[in-house]
């Protein structure tokens, strides 16, 4: 799950995924395109509208997306369009290209971004429904495959 600072939409992602997904089967993990975080536990409105629904994300770790990811993980799902080009940028093959995917193509939403909610201090609540929506899609499509 990749976002730009890897401290608001992202770990809530990763969360959200994670608490759908058995840890046995599956590795969920998180990275920003940018580094200004980096060390930093998620945002506490992050935190709190987790909380809210259950979810404990306070023990996460800001990171920077790194190349060895693109080996590492079968899927990267960005937020946004920027982090789209920011992680493409980054590849150095199609078959690394094809891994990266905007999490909201997974659900119909006509809205294929997740805003970033770091200046909004009530987008929390509607980007964790909408990282859940395409969760619930993501957990159901990977557990039946
Ligand atoms: P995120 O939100 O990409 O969802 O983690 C942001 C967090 C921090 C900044 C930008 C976006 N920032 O510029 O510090």
């Amino acid at each position: 799950m990749v976002c730009l600072g890897n401290i608001c939409r992202s770990p809530l992602a990763e969360g959200i995924l994670q608490s759908k997904l058995s840890d046995k089967d599956f590795y969920v993990d998180s990275a920003g395109t940018g580094g200004y975080h980096v060390g930093a536990q998620p945002d506490y409105r992050s935190i709190a509208v987790a909380k809210k629904h259950g979810i404990d994300i306070s023990q996460q770790t800001c990171r920077k997306f790194i190349e060895e990811d693109f080996d590492n993980f079968d899927i990267i799902y960005v937020m946004d369009t920027n982090n789209y080009s920011d992680i493409i940028k980054q590849a150095r093959n199609q078959s690394q290209k094809d891994k990266v995917k905007l999490l909201l193509s997974e659900t119909s939403s006509d809205k294929m971004q997740v805003p970033d909610p770091y200046y909004d201090d009530n987008g929390f609540e509607h980007v964790f429904e909408l990282i859940d929506t395409a969760c619930k899609v993501i957990a159901a499509k990977l557990t039946t495959t």
